[in-house]
């Protein structure tokens, strides 16, 4: 008798265990992962047609998200507004954060719940992920012939407001294609700012119809590779531009994925394109010859701050993006911007003493402090809060507003909390390991890339956001960003190697819950994605996937 009643719970708990293991969270593979997964029995099976009641909120996101799972998946999307005929519902609930959503999935039917189109749109995303990978790549595959979908409920919302990328498109440009194929990617981990570096000693890459010699000369440069040591610039002509229409058709292409788009102008250093379009007014030394720059590094040749026209500039600049860029947030960089030239220059000295300082990076922080006046007499509508790197900081920042955010890449975490200590918003991009564009491994077959370290998958999902920041600092933080940087990435294919998969991982930081966070089972969940870029037509670094 004891015999058999040790049996029967033997039974019954590999039947338990078998059950959990069928069903439970740890056998989907979402990316990020949602805040609560819970598993039901049994699962959702699609038919032909696909019958869909929507509320009038998610009305044009839905519209978009049928024609893409009709096109992948060959099933037929009808409306309905009987919820006794509906297999999906969509249901609005005002009281949900904007960028919450849930979904429940059970045998007969398919509920979303979300506040606003952008929470109706991830609960999309997560129901692709549950999906064989090319829906989310949104291709057919002759392969799958069943559709079905496990019973769960998941509740979900973001830890961070700001889930951002910056590529570095002013050493090499890619061209809209690439970058549309970058905002699919972000958008598929519901990543939510794209941080797009436009100019760089090595070029300017946007159309700004008020200085059009920025494109006609600083768009190029006479060489395609980057000299550094003894990598010597090779005599190609290089370059290429966004024209304003082609701003404004990915702009409004990321704002329908939920992605905002944040331009980055870099000034006053950085800017070696812009002098060399404009030496007369923007360069320190104008009886010198410019050119945009063919060499990796830092260049000395900067904007001459002190010049009234190099201001006028910046404004008219800024008044451009405005036009161009929607979003609340113009970026101007202010990393890395030697003064050399500044100390040399008699205006710029005469301007030191003006503002009663010795430290030649205040020069920089008083162009800026300009540059906020200008934009407070816009109207609200036009009204554009700006972000630097954390080099502002090394400056007195009192003569700026603290409604700007530093971006921390430098000792980040250090500088975030400096920022946040000074009333200033942050966001967290450490150089080590968020800057996706160094190695990802010790492989020989790796790219080269900016910057000697490696950066493993492992090593960027490690990463702890926000880690031991006092209570009254962390509402400071919006977030994090991988940023991409391209001195030795000349193509496409070698971006894609190098992001992915590590942006999943830098998603998931800025999506879930600390405490939620697990690599072995990311590594797991990844592992579904080789077959998404495969499928989309990516490349990632296959050594990751198992
Ligand atoms: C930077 O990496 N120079 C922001």
């Amino acid at each position: 008798m004891e015999m058999k009643r040790w049996i029967m719970m033997l039974v019954a708990s590999m039947f338990m265990v078998a059950t959990y293991g069928a069903t439970t969270s740890q056998q989907l593979s979402l990316i990020p992962l949602p805040k609560s997964v819970e598993m039901g029995d049994g699962e959702f099976v699609f038919g032909k047609k696909l019958t869909v009641m929507v509320t009038p909120v998610a009305e044009e996101l839905f519209a978009d998200f049928s024609k893409e799972f009709s096109a992948s998946t060959g099933l037929i999307v009808k409306y309905t507004r009987k919820s006794n005929k509906a297999q999906v519902e969509l249901h609005c609930v005002p009281s949900m954060a904007p960028e919450a959503y849930r979904l429940k999935v059970t045998s007969s039917k398919i509920e979303i719940c979300a506040a606003e189109p952008a929470g109706f749109y991830y609960a999309l995303q997560t129901l692709k992920q549950l999906l064989p990978r090319n829906v989310m790549a949104g291709v057919a595959d002759p392969t799958v012939t069943e559709w079905s979908i496990p019973c769960v409920e998941i509740e979900d919302e973001p830890r961070f407001a700001w889930r951002g990328f910056m590529l570095d498109e002013g050493r090499h440009f890619f061209g809209k294609e690439a970058v549309k194929r970058v905002i699919d990617v972000m958008a598929a981990y519901k990543m939510n700012r794209f941080h797009w570096h436009l100019s760089e000693d090595q070029g300017w890459r946007i159309e700004i119809k008020k200085y059009p010699k920025l494109t006609e000369i600083g768009a190029w440069r006479d060489s395609k590779g980057l000299g550094y040591g003894n990598v010597k610039p090779d005599t190609e002509r290089y370059g290429g531009f966004y024209t304003q229409d082609d701003i404004r058709e990915i702009v409004a292409y990321a704002k329908s994925r939920f992605v905002e788009i944040v331009p980055e102008i870099d000034i006053p250093g950085h800017s070696q394109a812009a002098v060399a379009s404009y030496p007369e007014f923007l360069a320190c030394d104008p009886q010198n010859p410019h050119e945009v720059w063919k060499w990796q590094g830092v260049s000395t040749d900067v904007i001459n701050v002190a010049n009234p026209k190099a201001v006028q500039f910046a404004k008219d600049v800024i008044d451009e993006l405005t036009e161009l860029f929607p979003f609340g947030y113009i970026h101007l960089g202010g990393d890395e911007c030697p003064v050399v030239k500044w100390k040399q220059n008699e205006d710029c000295k005469a301007q030191l003493a003006a503002i009663g300082s010795q430290n030649f990076r205040d020069l920089q922080i008083n162009f800026y402090r300009q540059l906020v006046d200008h934009i407070k007499q816009k109207p609200v509508e036009k009204q554009r809060k700006l972000i630097f790197w954390n080099e502002i900081l090394y400056g007195n920042t009192s003569m700026l507003p603290n409604d700007i955010t530093v971006m921390a890449w430098v000792g980040a975490d250090r500088a975030a909390i400096e920022a946040a200590k000074r009333g200033m918003t942050t966001i967290l991009s450490p150089q080590i390991p968020y800057y996706i564009n160094r190695k990802q491994s010790p492989l020989p077959t790796e790219p080269m890339s900016q910057g000697h370290g490696t950066e493993s998958v492992k090593a960027v999902y490690s990463y702890v956001p926000m880690k031991d920041v006092p209570e009254e600092l962390q509402s400071k933080y919006m977030g994090v960003q991988a940023n991409f940087w391209t001195e030795w990435v000349v193509e496409e294919s070698v971006v894609q190697y190098l992001m992915l998969p590590r942006l999943a991982a830098v998603a998931e930081a800025g999506w879930t819950p600390q405490s939620k966070r697990n690599y072995d089972d990311f590594i797991r969940r990844l592992q579904a994605e080789s077959k998404y870029y495969q499928m989309k037509g990516v490349n990632y670094a296959k050594h990751v996937m198992k």
